[in-house]
């Protein structure tokens, strides 16, 4: 019997396109394999939307995700749209379809792979066996909390304002994600917060303390985030799993990335309740290499595979997908950020090219 899946891709800017032609190439030669059949559609979203309709998430795309079984991001962005107003911005259409989807836990993780442990920028006895996920909540938090903006005061003064807010629910379903998701991996959970000056993050210690009553085969650890970013310089290997809020989030996670040397091979996977999941690499758009065949296109191949494992319970393709990545980098083929004395230079539709034969 062969299962059908809905795929909407968003490929977005930049270098999204490039990276995105590869990850379908990938997916297709893998499908028959595993009795799988995707029906892809292509919308657009960012800058991209902008420049087409005028509206960075045109209401469309929005549906047409909502429709799907799972959706496919590459990335968003670039200079063209830095000094738009916010609502022309490609950024505001990401945050639409996390809020759209309701995409409240967003997985993160940072794994040294052993093949490119001297891309690190830490010494290799730091960094080798580095492991870590983090678990970021991804709706809520300064990010999205009222009240926002810039307003006037009475003096003819402007005052930007946002708002760190979570209510008891948003905080209780993210963490239920943290401790199910540690108990899969080390069973050890880092919650990070600011408790010692943040009410908000008073609130969150609090309930993160509750809910660990149902998880007590998990060990519940807390840091105040500045010292969870500099422990993740210092000592990377005392972390499992960490759960955090938006913001901090978006900080530790990309301090995390760089610990494996290569945020150009990270994915992550944005998970809601029950809508369909969206999957993307950890890195940006780079508009600096965009159409120039150099962007490493592994992070969104990794991310089709979390799709498949997380997204739509095919564990087998996911690892077939993940094997092949492997094989490649053991067979010494790099892209330019990857790159290493003695390896084997390929662009991006080289490396396409290679991880196809991989996969036999
Ligand atoms: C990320 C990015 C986004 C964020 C931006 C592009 C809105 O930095 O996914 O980490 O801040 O969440
Ligand atoms: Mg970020």
């Amino acid at each position: 019997m062969v299962r059908e899946y809905r795929i909407t891709l968003l490929p977005g800017d930049g270098i999204g396109p490039e990276i995105m032609a590869v990850t379908v190439q990938v997916l297709k030669a893998i499908a028959p394999t595993h009795d799988l059949q995707f029906h892809f559609s292509e919308v657009p979203i960012g800058g991209a939307a902008i420049d087409a309709t005028g509206n960075p998430l045109p209401p469309e795309t929005l549906d047409d995700c909502r429709q799907s079984d799972a959706v496919l991001l590459a990335a968003i962005g670039g200079y063209k749209w830095d000094n738009s107003p916010r609502s022309q911005r490609p950024e505001t259409g990401l945050l639409g379809l996390r809020s759209g989807l309701e995409l409240f836990a967003n997985l993160r993780p940072a794994t040294i792979l052993p093949q490119l442990i001297d891309a690190s920028s830490l010494k290799r006895e730091v960094v080798e066996g580095v492991d870590i996920m983090v678990v970021r909540e991804l709706t809520g938090g300064v990010y999205f909390g009222q009240p926002k903006g810039i307003f006037e005061t009475e003096t003819g003064e402007k005052r930007g304002v946002n708002t760190m807010a979570y209510s008891e629910g948003e905080i209780d379903r993210i963490a239920k994600v943290g401790f199910e998701i540690a108990c899969k991996r080390g069973k050890k959970l880092c919650s990070v917060d600011k408790a010692n000056v943040l009410d908000v993050s008073q609130l969150w210690r609090d309930r993160v303390v509750q809910i660990s009553a149902e998880y007590s085969d998990v060990e519940l650890s807390h840091l105040y985030v500045d010292n969870a970013a500099m422990q993740l310089v210092r000592a990377p290997k005392q972390f499992d799993t960490i759960l955090t809020g938006n913001l901090f989030g978006d900080i530790l996670s990309d301090a995390a990335a760089m610990l494996t040397g290569s945020i150009g091979m990270l994915p992550s996977a944005s998970l809601g309740a029950d809508k369909p999941g969206v999957f993307e690499p950890v890195h940006g758009s780079a508009p600096d290499i965009a159409g120039q065949d150099k962007a490493n296109p592994l992070a969104q191949v990794l991310s089709a595979a979390m799709m498949l494992r997380y997204g739509l319970d095919e564990p087998e393709a996911a690892t077939q997908i993940e094997k092949a990545v492997m094989a490649v980098l053991d067979q010494g083929y790099r892209t330019g950020d990857i790159m290493s004395p003695n390896m084997k230079a390929v662009g991006c539709q080289g490396m396409g090219e290679v991880l196809l034969k991989a996969l036999g």
